[in-house]
């Protein structure tokens, strides 16, 4: 990372002549808990190494400079405009935090961003939350001004979600705030308290990159969330004290099966389920008990398949191929869905073999090669070099 950030200052001096301060903000790999962040529910996600960087330096007035060393083409905002339009653009979230930095009611200075990602984009990663976060930090501290983490978290996730025009959870920007070298995060996802969870030093995350991204991505996660509110309205007739389905039992659900179409129950269940298989894995992974978690992986993985449908052939064949590796306690999908990478966690006697025998049987199976990246549990998002 060191020489990352060399390079990246370097390239700023080149362009505007200072001597910018460096930001970084991590991406996220997702150990357990998927579509339950929009639910008011559970999640157990870490922050990995690969991160997004941003080298900052002043600008006179109140404009924005926005360059890229890893997306196309830079562009220019001016802060003092205050209803600004997304450009279809990736700048948009850089904007759209600015934006909502400010609609809390603090001010900005101009600023010169330059910006670089080591985060495969739309590979599940969180490479949008990334940028969001090290553009806050970036800002404020450009600006000479604090905020606390979470309300960071939320103005990145509001950033996204009403000027990106992204419907997603609380989970990835929280992830790239507080992640923890070594460990995961336990977040409730309504109250937004956590724990953090140790991950066990012999478990290595390997995160695998299918290179597939199918375009139904952003429409089908939109259409979940429309039916999880669908499953919520007619089971609300029958509980109306429930304000989520975080708040839904398995033996309430069962209850009023019936009443529900036979696709919302299942992927009301999924939901339902998965909370517990949060809740239960974080408490198998404080106990070191891999084999549990690792199968609670798998039953995340098939649920996540069957009932939410949001899985692709090539994850499923991901995790199979994963799965056949001797040492690998479990596998699944991570993220949204419909491609991007898959997450083994595997014991580190097994990392030798797990690269050359599931890159090879990927490649002889679809034609595809595959990445995989040896993750470790990293730290949150903050200044580089103090
Ligand atoms: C995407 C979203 C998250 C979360 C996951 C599914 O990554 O950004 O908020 O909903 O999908 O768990």
């Amino acid at each position: 990372m060191a020489t990352h950030s060399a390079n990246l200052s370097e390239r700023f001096q080149q362009a505007w002549g200072s001597q910018p301060r460096l930001f970084q903000a991590p991406g996220r790999v997702n150990l357990i808990g998927e579509h339950t962040d929009y639910n008011d529910g559970f999640v157990l996600p870490a922050a990995i190494q690969l991160q997004t960087r941003i080298a900052a330096g002043p600008a006179p007035g109140r404009q924005l400079f926005v360059k890229s060393a890893t997306y196309p083409d830079d562009a220019v905002f001016d802060l003092d405009d205050t209803n600004p339009l997304p450009r279809k653009h990736w700048s948009d979230y850089v904007r759209g935090v600015a934006l909502f930095l400010e609609r809390e009611g603090l001010t900005l200075k101009g600023a010169r961003l330059l910006i670089e990602s080591d985060i495969p984009p739309g590979a599940g990663l969180s490479s949008s939350a990334a940028l969001e976060v090290a553009t806050a930090w970036a800002l404020l501290s450009d600006s000479g001004l604090h905020m606390e983490l979470s309300k960071i978290a939320q103005v990145c996730h509001r950033a996204e979600n009403e000027f990106v025009g992204v419907r997603s959870g609380i989970m990835d920007q929280f992830a790239s705030c507080y992640g923890r070298r070594d460990h995961a995060l336990l977040l409730d996802c309504r109250s937004l308290e956590m724990r953090y969870v140790p991950v066990p030093h012999n478990a290595a995350m390997m995160v695998c990159n299918t290179m597939v991204r199918h375009e139904l991505g952003s429409s089908e996660y939109n259409s979940r969330r429309r039916q999880c509110e669908q499953g919520m309205a007619v089971l609300s007739r029958f509980l109306p004290d429930i304000r989520a389905l975080r708040d839904v039992s398995a033996a309430q659900l069962a209850r009023f099966s019936a009443e529900l179409d036979p696709l919302i129950h299942r992927r009301c269940r999924h939901v339902i389920e998965e909370n517990r298989r949060v809740l239960t894995g974080a408490q198998a992974l404080e106990h070191c008990d891999l084999v549990s978690f690792g199968a609670l992986m798998m039953e995340s993985h098939q649920s996540l398949r069957l009932d939410y449908e949001v899985s692709s052939p090539e994850l499923d064949l991901m995790c199979e191929l994963a799965l056949g590796v001797e040492g690998v306690y479990g596998a699944r999908m991570v993220g949204g869905g419909f491609g991007g990478c898959a997450l083994a966690l595997a014991d580190q006697s097994a990392i030798e073999t797990f690269v050359p025998t599931v890159m090879e049987e990927y490649r002889r199976r679809t034609g595809i090669a595959c990445e995989i990246y040896q993750c470790s549990a990293a730290d949150g998002a903050g200044p580089i070099g103090g």
